[in-house]
């Protein structure tokens, strides 16, 4: 059996990761989406809600898995027994950090490979970095993810809106 390994992330998920999950689907036999949990890049979305997200929108396919991980990612790769790590690359800027990337993971361990999908023309310029960027303005990000996440991340923005008008008193000062 083909088992691969797309990590990421996936904070939150957008439609080029969608078109991603999808491509890939079609090309192994399981597809392990798998979200990375690390609190030092302060993710906006805590690994539970970015793999329920990631639950939601990968209903329709039958042979997509999605879990985490902690630590390494060719150590769970070769933990789940998958050979195949799937990235996606949207422009060349993206290359120089994925090479050093495929090639640290395939010197640790030579029987993983990592196969690259060009992500969809229509999502080249797309990250969730641009999707927070706007979401936190209150924007519109229907063009970014899907309608059924839409809720989550403005309601996302507000709890955070909420946190911190919280911890300034009436003068904009910390309490
Ligand atoms: O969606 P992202 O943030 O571009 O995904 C990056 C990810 C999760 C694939 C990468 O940061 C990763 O593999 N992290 C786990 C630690 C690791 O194995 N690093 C690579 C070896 S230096």
């Amino acid at each position: 059996m083909k088992r691969a390994i797309y990590p990421g992330s996936f904070d939150p998920v957008t439609f080029g990761h969608i078109d991603m999950i999808e491509r890939s689907a079609k090309i192994v036999d399981e597809l392990v989406v798998a979200v990375l949990n690390n609190s030092a890049k302060n993710p906006l979305f805590s690994v539970k809600e970015r793999v329920s997200m990631l639950e939601e929108i990968t209903k329709h396919l039958p042979n997509v898995k999605i879990t985490f991980f902690d630590g390494l990612l060719i150590d769970y790769a070769r933990k789940i027994d998958a050979a195949i790590i799937i990235r996606g690359l949207r422009a060349i800027t993206d290359f120089e950090y994925e090479l050093q990337l495929a090639q640290t993971n395939r010197i640790v361990d030579s029987q993983v490979d990592t196969i690259f999908l060009t992500t969809s023309l229509e999502y080249a310029y797309l990250s969730s970095t641009i999707v927070k960027e706007v979401a936190s303005y209150g924007g519109d990000i229907s063009h970014f993810v899907p309608e059924q996440l839409m809720e989550r991340i403005y309601q996302k923005y507000a709890e955070v809106r909420n946190r911190t008008d919280a911890k300034h008193d009436c003068n904009g000062s910390e309490q």
